[in-house]
């Protein structure tokens, strides 16, 4: 596929205007912008564009991808492509491609400070000071120094997460299927264990998942009560 090939492409979801001024300005593409559509419509209209660009709101079918008989790409802009038929579109020739690194950092982050409110209540503390208390005792929290934080997942985002978190003389420790122990993760500072000594109740969803626990305090993480090997590892 050439980029010539792709004269009009719809963009169904919010995304920065950025992306169509640049489709526009450097590609010399029309862009069409309609967030908000039933899937109805969407298949409705799909017929008249060659690539349709999604974030996570619209929900790209198996439907959608034949209506798309001029089809030639999705675009997902962001990481997961959960809400894309990926075998219909292969079955359909058409290209899915995403944007795995964009978010990467903002995604590490915002995990780093749910880890820090979880050890500092950090949102409890601001509503009740908001309702007018001054419950200083009762929010004392812990330190994350010493402590132990389980990662799974180790791609991008965990990585992130664990240098991060290591600056916090946390240990880090995770569970992977594919990433290898030795070579990998181990550069950047996490040792892998099996997932049943890690976190046996986590149910993981679509695959991936970054709960982080720390261990103790026992308000933060359940790990230590439900695997002694993970307790072993959680001093
Ligand atoms: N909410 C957001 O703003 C946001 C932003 C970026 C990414 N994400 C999501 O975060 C997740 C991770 O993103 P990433 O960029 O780090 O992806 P990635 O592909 O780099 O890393 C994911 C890792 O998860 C591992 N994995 C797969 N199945 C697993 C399982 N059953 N148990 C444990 N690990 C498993 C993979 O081997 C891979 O190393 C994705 O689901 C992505 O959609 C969310």
């Amino acid at each position: 596929m050439a980029l010539s090939d792709i004269r009009r492409v719809l963009i169904s979801d919010s995304l920065a205007p950025a992306c169509a001024h640049i489709l526009r300005s450097q590609g010399g593409i029309e862009v069409t912008e309609s967030t908000g559509l039933t899937p109805q419509e969407l298949i409705a209209k799909i017929q008249d564009y060659d690539g349709l660009i999604v974030r996570s709101a619209t929900k790209v079918s198996a439907e959608v991808l034949t209506a798309g008989s001029r089809l030639k790409v999705v675009g997902r802009a962001g990481t997961g492509v959960d809400n894309v038929d990926v075998d219909a579109a292969t079955k359909n020739g058409i290209i899915v491609m995403n944007t795995p690194t964009g978010n990467s950092i903002s995604a590490a982050e915002l995990t780093c400070g749910l880890i820090l409110c979880l050890s500092r209540q950090i949102p409890q503390a601001a509503a009740s000071m908001k309702d007018g208390k001054w419950d200083r005792k009762k929010y004392m929290g812990s330190e994350l120094h010493g402590k132990t934080l389980g990662i799974l997942g180790l791609g991008r985002i965990g990585k992130e997460v664990a240098t991060r978190m290591q600056s916090f003389q946390m240990t880090t420790i995770g569970y992977d299927p594919i990433i290898p122990p030795d070579r990998v993760t181990a550069q950047f500072g996490v040792q892998q264990f099996p997932l049943e000594e890690i976190w046996p109740p986590v149910r993981l969803h679509h695959g991936v998942a970054h709960p982080c626990c720390c261990c103790p305090p026992p308000q933060v993480c359940s790990m230590t009560s439900h695997s002694p090997s993970a307790s072993a590892a959680c001093k």
